[in-house]
């Protein structure tokens, strides 16, 4: 009798605690064990599991960094937060391990999360070199995204954080996921280089696709901090800050500082299907997107980059529209203001180049391409107040003679 009782006022006192904590929204702390070579992973998927589908807070503040060698999932999350106040290191030598991953941070199917640095400390590095560096003959896109929203997740915002060299992605976004907000993200890159042109196309800032409802706020990206002395090439862009493809709409770029990049903040279509994903990308067009404040200091090399635009993929189906797209407000210091082909990527009119793997040149799609191009539709397409040591460009740039319709303004150049 005695025993029962206090058991049952042991069962009384925790249930107690466990709903005070549950209305105070628990936290949960993951320990960083301290060894590169013992995976962290599994303490914090295990925070997750534990906070993450009531609404509570995953804490990663340990002095120690945190070793990551598997994958965060974040798909139990609900209305949750994972506080990055530490350093997170990620081991990426094996490629294969990797790609079989998908990505780094899997957000897939998650409606209400928060990944955010309130001391402006928590930082996420990709120590993607090896992968950047990778021998020319492997060079396939064989690596993850740092992190995937996807699955039609909602309302995600990621504020205050410090991304270092992601392999592909740093943010993939796309299977009709919406509502997400980025706000005060810096992003380097260091030691990639674009010999052959490679690494211009695999690493990006953010990419779009199928995606609604975002805004993408005060983000700081340099790629290529310090250059490459290996290569001859070492001055080259190398990536994309961010890229728009089929299915986008309804986005804020603004206050974009986009260094030493390839492309700055342009519609890529076509290119998110080329790279390691799933799902598929379903959507057509690209609509209703606003970029806004715009620095871009693309490299002075033979080969610059160029601030924005449209730089669609060599794709069998070419009938993806532009509406209502807008750049207002782009101060180029280096390199070019805009840029337009539509078969671009891998091969061109003049042959395969680059990343040849990617497209069959056997396939012809080149002439496909040329020749579907004139079912793409562009209209309401605005770039306003660029500023920089520019070429106003000429009337009817950006068309192609073929093209069914065509409506590309160009207003308050300097
Ligand atoms: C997306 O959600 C569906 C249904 O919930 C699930 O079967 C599928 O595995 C998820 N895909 C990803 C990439 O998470
Ligand atoms: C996105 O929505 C489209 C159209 O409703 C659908 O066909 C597609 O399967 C969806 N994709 C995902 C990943 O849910
Ligand atoms: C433009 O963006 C930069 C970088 O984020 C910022 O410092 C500046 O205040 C912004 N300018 C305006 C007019 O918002
Ligand atoms: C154009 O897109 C912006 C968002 O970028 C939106 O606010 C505006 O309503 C759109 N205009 C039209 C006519 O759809
Ligand atoms: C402006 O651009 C032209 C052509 O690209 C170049 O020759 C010239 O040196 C540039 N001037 C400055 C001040 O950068």
């Amino acid at each position: 009798m005695k025993n029962f009782s206090i058991h049952l006022w042991l069962w009384f006192a925790a249930s107690v605690a466990a709903s005070s904590i549950r209305s105070r929204r628990a936290t949960c702390t993951a320990a960083a064990q301290g060894w590169e070579t013992l995976d962290d992973v599994p303490a914090i998927n295990a925070a997750i599991a534990e906070c993450g589908p009531t609404g509570g807070t995953i804490l990663l503040d340990s002095q120690n960094s945190y070793s990551i060698r598997s994958r965060i999932d974040l798909t139990s999350c609900k209305q949750c937060e994972l506080q990055i106040e530490s350093q997170l290191h990620v081991t990426l030598n094996d490629f294969d391990f990797w790609w079989a991953q998908g990505s780094i941070f899997r957000i897939a199917g998650v409606d209400g999360l928060t990944i955010r640095s309130l001391t402006g400390k928590g930082l996420i590095d990709g120590h993607a070199q090896p992968f950047y560096n990778r021998p020319v003959k492997t060079r396939t896109l064989n690596a993850p995204h740092m992190m995937h929203i996807t699955n039609s997740s909602s309302n995600v915002r990621i504020s205050d954080l410090t991304l270092k060299n992601a392999p592909l992605r740093f943010f993939r976004l796309d299977g009709n996921s919406t509502g997400l907000r980025f706000n005060g993200i810096n992003i380097d890159v260091h030691g990639a280089y674009s010999a052959l042109s490679h690494a211009g196309r695999e690493i990006f800032g953010f990419e779009l696709a199928d995606v609604s409802d975002v805004v993408i706020d005060t983000v700081n990206m340099n790629v290529g901090t310090d250059s490459n002395l290996e290569t001859p090439h070492s001055t080259w862009p190398v990536g994309v800050c961010a890229s728009f493809d089929r299915g986008t709409s309804n986005v804020l770029v603004a206050n974009f500082v986009c260094t030493h990049a390839w492309r700055g903040v342009v519609s890529m279509q076509g290119n998110a299907a080329t790279v390691n994903t799933f799902p598929q990308v379903t959507g057509k067009d690209v609509r209703d997107v606003y970029v806004r404040n715009l620095t871009f200091d693309g490299a002075t090399a033979a080969y610059s980059g160029v601030a924005a635009g449209y730089t669609s993929s060599l794709e069998k189906r070419l009938d993806g529209s532009l509406h209502n797209v807008t750049w207002d407000g782009v101060t180029v210091v280096e390199g070019g203001a805009l840029d337009g082909p539509r078969c671009n990527q891998g091969c061109t009119e003049a042959g395969c180049w680059g990343l040849c793997g990617c497209c069959s040149c056997t396939e012809n799609y080149a002439e496909y391409c040329t020749a579907s191009d004139g079912k793409s539709l562009y209209s309401g397409v605005t770039f306003k107040d660029f500023k920089g040591n520019l070429t106003t460009p000429a009337n009817g740039w950006g068309c192609r003679g073929t093209q069914t319709g065509c409506d590309i303004r160009y207003e308050g150049w300097m």
